[in-house]
C-alpha cells in the first residue's frame, strides 16, 4: 500500500479502482461531522468486498458477551456502535443493467478526499456488459454546520448510446454489525413511508430503544433543467425507494440530488422524530446544493484556520498530519458531552466505537489546543457524568468506600471489555483520566472544573488507589501487584514502574488540589468533603503511600525497570529479530510474546513522557536508548510517543522516524488493518508528535513554551495553537521564527529560553543564530 494514494497537500487522492484495495480505501474516504459518520461506500450497487458503515454518535447497542471461560466480573455486554440505515444509496440500471463497478470495466477511476472543504469526489467510466458506457461523477458530504444534514449529487452521463436510465434512490436499514456476537440483527422497524421523490425509515434498537429517522428528498435535473420523470414506489420491511425512469441521449447528464437528514431519540422525543426528519431534509432542499456546500467549505475553513499544520518541503508528510486532523475534526466536535472518541472514530467498528484511555491521554492535548476550551471540558465532563458507574464498576471488584475504577471500554460508562488481564489489570487507565484534568487545568488555567465536578473524580481515583496499593512485609513499601501496564505484550505483572508511578502521581495532584480548594474554595471543599464522606486521615494513607511506593528500577543501566523480573527476560533487540516475525501479534502465539522482552508500545516512556519534567535529559536518553530498540510499535499510540522524546534528547532522525510511521499509518495501511478502519485516537498522537515533538510545545506555570527543530529536509513548519484565549500561528524556518497573534488577547510566550510578549495581533518575527 505505500505511495498507493498521490502525494498532495490537501487531498488524498485515488486514481485507480482497485477492489482488493477498496475495503481500505472505504476506511481512508470516510465522511463524518461528530454527529455522525460513515465509510466511502459507493452509492450505486457494488458486489465486491465491502463494509457498508453507517453510525450516528452515541447510539450503541449492548451486544451480548461472548467468552470461551466466563470470570466473575466480566460485563454482561460490549456496547458497538451501531451500523445504522444506509442512507447513499442510488441504484442505477442502465437499459435493463445494474451498474456495479465489480461487473463492469471501470476506466478513468478517481476517488478524492477533498480535506480543505470536506467533500468526496468520485468520478469513472464503466463499459456495461451490455455495451453501454457511462460517465459518473459523485460528490458526497456531510454537513459542519448542520449537524444531521447528509447530501449527495450524483451525475450519470451516457457516453456512446441512447436509452433508458433507471433511477433508485432508497434508504434501507437491513444492516448489521459485522463485528455483531450472535450474527444478531440489532434493528425493528418502527415505521415507513414513501412517495414520489421522498420517503423515511425509523427504526428502533431491539434493546435500550434508540430511535432513529432518516428521511431522503430528492430531485433529478438533465442538462441542467429540473426534471420530474414518473416514478414507481417500493417499499418492504425497513426499506423505501423510488424508480424514475429517465430516457437520455448520448451525452445528456442527468444530475440526481439527494438530501437526507438523520436524527434520533437521543436529540429529540420519539414523537417528534419523524416531523423533525422531514422539515429538515425538506429545509436542506429548499435552501439547494450550493448554499450547503458553501456552509461546508467555510465551516472547515474555520476548522482549519483553528488547527492546521503547514509542512514546507515534505508533501508526504504535508499530506500525511492535514489527514490525520481531518479525521479528528470530523470524528468529535465536543458540544455534546455525552459523546466520545472511539478509535476508529466512524470509519469502521472494530473497537465498538467506545471510549478507551486514548482520549484522556492522546486525544485531550489536541482538542485542547485546536479547539475552545469547553471541547476539552466536556471530555472531563463525560467521565464524571460517569463517576457513578466507575464506582458501581469497582464495588462489583471488591472495593470500597467510594473508590472508583473507570471501565477500560465503555459507552455509558460501564465497562465492555471482557478479557481478565486487560478488564482487571489494565488500571493505568484510571490515573489517565485524573491525569486528563491536570492536563486541562494546566493548559487552559481554568481551575472552576476542580470545585464544580473534578475533585469528585480525582478522590474517587485516588481511594481506588490506595487500596489497589498493598503493603509489602518483605519489601518493607507499597507494591501494586498483578497489572498491565500499556505495555499489553506483559500480563499480570508485579509493580509496573508506569502503573505505580501514576497512581503516586494522583494521590500526590489530589492533595495539591485539596489545598488549592482549601484556600480558594473553602465553602465548596467542606460541601465536597460532606458529599463524598471524606476524613483527612484518608490523605495520611495517601501521603504515606507516596512515600513508600516501590519502584523496581535497574541500578546499573541507570533505568527504570518496567517491571520487577523484567531483566530476567533474554533481552533481544527488534533489529535482531528476523522480520518474518513481525508484527509478532500475528505471528508468534500468545504465551511467546508473554515470555519475550518485546514491548508492544511505549510504557516506562509513556510516564517518563507524562512526568518529563521531573527528569534530566540523561535519565531520559538512557530509558529512551533502552526501551526503544526493544519496542515493535503494534499499537498505533506507540510511535508518537517516541517522536517526542526522542526530539527531547536530540535524536532528530529517529523522531522523523517515527513521526512517519505515526501519520502515515493509514494512508500506507503500515500495520495491515486500516480496511478495519482508521486509527483515529493516534492521529491525535500525531498532532502530539508534531505540535509537542518537533515544535516543542510545552505550558510551564501559565506560560506557553516552544523550542522546536525542524527536520532536515522540511524548509518550514507553522502550527496552530490556541491558549489562553489568543490564536497564534506560529512557523519556523531554519533561520527564524515568526509567531502572529491572530486576537486581541496579549501572550507571554518562550522560545528557545527566551521570553516574548505578544500584544493583541502583533507579529514577532525573529532571526535564530
Ligand atoms: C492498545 C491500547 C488502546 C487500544 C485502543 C490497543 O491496541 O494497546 O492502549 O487503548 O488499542 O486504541
Amino acid at each position: 500500500m505505500l505511495n498507493y494514494y498521490k502525494l498532495d497537500e490537501w487531498n488524498i487522492v485515488e486514481e485507480n479502482f482497485s477492489a482488493d484495495n477498496n475495503e481500505i480505501s472505504e476506511s481512508v474516504f470516510s465522511l463524518g461531522n461528530g454527529y455522525m459518520g460513515q465509510r466511502a461506500n459507493f452509492e450505486e450497487e457494488y458486489s465486491g468486498p465491502s463494509l457498508q458503515g453507517n453510525y450516528i454518535a452515541g447510539v450503541y447497542y449492548p451486544d451480548k458477551t461472548k467468552v470461551g471461560w466466563w470470570k466473575n466480573g466480566y460485563p454482561e455486554y460490549f456496547a458497538k456502535v451501531l451500523n445504522s440505515t444506509n442512507w447513499i444509496g442510488i441504484n442505477i440500471k442502465i437499459n435493463g443493467v445494474s451498474l456495479d463497478l465489480a461487473k463492469c470495466f471501470v476506466k478513468d477511476f478517481k476517488r478524492v478526499l477533498n480535506m480543505q472543504e470536506g467533500y468526496m469526489l468520485r468520478s469513472f467510466k464503466a463499459l456495461l456488459t451490455n455495451g453501454n458506457e457511462v460517465e459518473v461523477t459523485s460528490k458526497r458530504f456531510i454537513s459542519m454546520h448542520r449537524s444531521e444534514i447528509g447530501v449527495i449529487k450524483y451525475s450519470i452521463r451516457p457516453l456512446n448510446f441512447k436509452g433508458e436510465l433507471e433511477i433508485i434512490p432508497y434508504l434501507d436499514g437491513n444492516v448489521m454489525n459485522s463485528d455483531s456476537n450472535y450474527d444478531e440483527k440489532f434493528w425493528d422497524e418502527i415505521s415507513s413511508e414513501v412517495k414520489p421523490y421522498e420517503g423515511y425509515v425509523m427504526l428502533k434498537t431491539k434493546k435500550l430503544d434508540f430511535q432513529i429517522c432518516t428521511n431522503m428528498i430528492y430531485e433529478i435535473t438533465k442538462n441542467g433543467k429540473l426534471i420530474k420523470p414518473i416514478v414507481s414506489l417500493n417499499q418492504s420491511e425497513k426499506y423505501v425507494a423510488n424508480t424514475s425512469l429517465v430516457k437520455c441521449n448520448q451525452n445528456d447528464e442527468v444530475i440526481i440530488y439527494k438530501y437526507v437528514a438523520n436524527t434520533s431519540s437521543r436529540y429529540y422525543d420519539p414523537s417528534e422524530l419523524i416531523d423533525v426528519t422531514k422539515k429538515l431534509s425538506r429545509i436542506a432542499k429548499e435552501d439547494g446544493y450550493e448554499l450547503l456546500l458553501k456552509e461546508q467549505s467555510d465551516a472547515w475553513r474555520k476548522k482549519w484556520k483553528e488547527s492546521d499544520i503547514v509542512i514546507e518541503g515534505d508533501v508526504s508528510a504535508q499530506q500525511g498530519i492535514r489527514f490525520n486532523i481531518f479525521q479528528l475534526n470530523q470524528t468529535y466536535t465536543g458540544e455534546d458531552y455525552r459523546l466520545n472518541i472511539g478509535p476508529k472514530g466512524f470509519t469502521g467498528e472494530k473497537y465498538g466505537g467506545s471510549t478507551y484511555w486514548d482520549t484522556e491521554a492522546y486525544c485531550i492535548p489536541f482538542y485542547l489546543s485546536t479547539s475552545d476550551q469547553k471541547v476539552s471540558r466536556n471530555l472531563l465532563l463525560y467521565r464524571y457524568k460517569q463517576l457513578d458507574k466507575a464506582i458501581e464498576n469497582a464495588s462489583k471488584l471488591g472495593f470500597t468506600g467510594g473508590a472508583a475504577l473507570y471501565p477500560m471500554v465503555t459507552m455509558n460508562g460501564e465497562e465492555c471489555h471482557n478479557e481478565w488481564e486487560i478488564t482487571f489489570e489494565e488500571i493505568h487507565r484510571n490515573g489517565a483520566i485524573a491525569y486528563a484534568i491536570y492536563n486541562y487545568v494546566n493548559y487552559t488555567g481554568d481551575k472552576s472544573c476542580l470545585g464544580e465536578f473534578s475533585f469528585e473524580v480525582l478522590t474517587a481515583i485516588s481511594r481506588f488507589w490506595a487500596q489497589r496499593a498493598t503493603f509489602s512485609k518483605v519489601k518493607n513499601k507499597y507494591v501494586i501487584l498483578g497489572v498491565t501496564g500499556p505495555n499489553e505484550y506483559e500480563n499480570n505483572v508485579n509493580n509496573n514502574w508506569y502503573t505505580n508511578k501514576l497512581a503516586c502521581w494522583t494521590l500526590d495532584y489530589t492533595i495539591e488540589v485539596i489545598d488549592y480548594l482549601r484556600e480558594n474554595e473553602p465553602e465548596r471543599l467542606n460541601e465536597l468533603k460532606e458529599k463524598l464522606n471524606f476524613k483527612d486521615d484518608e490523605i495520611i494513607t495517601w501521603k504515606n503511600i507516596i512515600q513508600n511506593m516501590y519502584y523496581p528500577r535497574d541500578v546499573d543501566l541507570g533505568i527504570f525497570l518496567q517491571q520487577e523480573g523484567y531483566m530476567d527476560k533474554e533481552q533481544i533487540l527488534v533489529k535482531d529479530l528476523d522480520k518474518k516475525h513481525m508484527p509478532l501479534n500475528q505471528r508468534w502465539s500468545w504465551d511467546r510474546i508473554l515470555r519475550s522482552c518485546f514491548i508492544k508500545q511505549a510504557d516506562v516512556l509513556q510516564g517518563i513522557y507524562l512526568f518529563e519534567k521531573e527528569y534530566d535529559i540523561s535519565t531520559i536518553k538512557r530509558n529512551f536508548d533502552f526501551y526503544e530498540p526493544r519496542t515493535v510499535h503494534e499499537s498505533s499510540l506507540s510511535p508518537c510517543i517516541h517522536t517526542i522524546l526522542a526530539a527531547k534528547i536530540g535524536n532528530y532522525d529517529k523522531a522523523y522516524e517515527m513521526y512517519l510511521r505515526a501519520s502515515r499509518l493509514d494512508l500506507d495501511n503500515y500495520n495491515n488493518d486500516t480496511l478495519d478502519g482508521c486509527h483515529i485516537t493516534s492521529m491525535a498522537g500525531t498532532w502530539m508528535a508534531v505540535v509537542h515533538g518537533f515544535g516543542g510545545l510545552r505550558v510551564l506555570d501559565n506560560k506557553l513554551i516552544l523550542n522546536p527543530f525542524i527536520p532536515e529536509h522540511w524548509s518550514s513548519l507553522s502550527f496552530k495553537i490556541m491558549f489562553r484565549g489568543a490564536l497564534l500561528n506560529i512557523k519556523f524556518t531554519t533561520n527564524k521564527f515568526i509567531i502572529q497573534n491572530e486576537t486581541n488577547v496579549p501572550i507571554n510566550i518562550s522560545v528557545y529560553k527566551n521570553d516574548y510578549y505578544l500584544n493583541g495581533n502583533d507579529i514577532l518575527e525573529v532571526k535564530i543564530p
